[in-house]
């Protein structure tokens, strides 16, 4: 059993601020949980709680059914893979994976054994014999996550691993640590702040932001319903469009009137009490571009951004830009009018005072 309790933990650097502030998580056995959150709310701080190479200043860390908090980092059973590598620069890949194994004593034949399993799984074989100045970006990565991989931990505690590679690289290693997961059937747990990477990875994903989580959940949970504005920012990329808004009742039901567009919502008519005004987050990928004048917004095409099969038109709302996502099949001009209809369904309601999802709060 390789569950991972954490029970009310802070971490304080200093008198002043708490980096970590009375966070709780019950991490299942198996579970490849994604630690995914903007730069300084404390991802690594957790994750070197977890390993043990940082000292908890209140709560409890439990792996399996243990409090680990005064075990030593290496008879915890987790194997952590940085976002630098941490390579021994004068010793070979095949002995940078050996090296841990080694002050654990464990047998010779059985390093050999382990080591040579993990090079082939990560395609290393033929890199045994080399120092890490000899390997790529994605090697060096590959020998990391090796070493880790040999201790034949029950948790892998991994920070930003792919961090360091180029687009193409990390897309190629994201489905190989995803591939490994199902392989090795130990926990993980993955720090980025890459919320593609986060979505790809994680079997539940923990929002943070400044010491806190602040939403726990389904990739699908989270890309649904986003407790608070924060949260829909940082799952959204492109960038979610924000419209100020207010409830209506029309029909008998409650609608959104978005600057002018009415939207079905399926909210109870009592939310128009408790909520009227509302922000309308609308991702890029949930407009379309039609002929249709009726209950759509007319608005000048500024920029065509190409990514991929896909372009990104960036349109001029008011004084700001609205993008709206679509498939590559024609080239819109600068200049150009376009009628923007919303998905209904996807559009997403935010009390404009607390800046809360108005679903997940009622
Ligand atoms: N040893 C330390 N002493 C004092 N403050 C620290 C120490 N280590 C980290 N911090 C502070 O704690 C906060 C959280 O740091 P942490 O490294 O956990 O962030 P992070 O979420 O991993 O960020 P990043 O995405 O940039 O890696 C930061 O404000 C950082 O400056
Ligand atoms: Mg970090």
């Amino acid at each position: 059993m390789s569950a991972i309790t954490l029970q009310s933990l802070s971490k304080q650097y200093t008198k002043e601020k708490r980096t970590l502030d009375n966070v709780s998580l019950e991490i299942k056995d198996k579970e490849f949980l994604v630690l995914l959150g903007p730069s300084g709310c404390g991802k690594s701080t957790l994750l070197r709680m977890i390993a043990g190479i940082e000292d908890i200043t209140h709560g409890t860390v439990t792996i399996g059914d243990v409090c680990v908090n005064d075990v030593e980092p290496k008879d915890r059973g987790v194997a952590m893979v940085f976002q630098n590598y941490a390579l021994y620069p004068h010793m070979t890949v095949y002995e940078n994976m050996d090296y841990g194994l080694k002050i654990k004593k464990v047998k010779k034949a059985e390093r050999e054994e382990r080591i040579h399993a993990a090079a082939d799984i990560l395609q290393i074989t033929h890199l045994l014999k080399r120092l890490p100045s000899q390997l790529s970006g994605g090697q060096k990565q590959r020998v990391a996550i090796g070493r880790a991989i040999v201790k034949e931990p029950k948790v892998f505690l991994m920070d930003e691993p792919l961090s360091n590679l180029d687009a193409k690289l990390r897309n190629e290693m994201r489905i190989e640590i995803k591939k490994l997961h199902e392989r090795l059937n130990s926990t993980f747990i993955y720090v980025t702040h890459d919320q593609v990477e986060a979505v790809t990875l994680g079997d539940r994903i923990a929002i943070m932001a400044e010491g806190k989580f602040k939403q726990i959940g389904t990739p699908m949970e989270i890309i649904e319903c986003p407790v608070d504005m924060f949260v829909a920012n940082f799952i959204s990329s492109p960038p979610i469009n924000y419209i100020e808004a207010e409830l209506v009742e029309r029909y008998g039901q409650t609608y959104a009137d978005i600057d002018g567009l009415l939207v079905e919502t399926n909210l109870p008519l009592d939310t128009i009490r408790n909520h009227p005004n509302v922000i309308a987050g609308i991702r890029p990928e949930h407009c379309f571009i039609t002929e249709e004048t009726n209950n759509t917004y007319a608005m000048k095409v500024t920029f065509t951004e190409i990514i991929g099969t896909d372009i990104l038109l960036h349109l001029a709302y008011k004084n700001t830009t609205f993008l709206v996502k679509k498939s590559f099949d024609h080239m819109y001009a600068k200049g150009e009018m376009v009628n923007v209809g919303l998905l209904a369904n996807h559009v997403l309601l935010f009390d404009q005072k607390t800046q809360l999802n108005v679903r997940s709060i009622r």
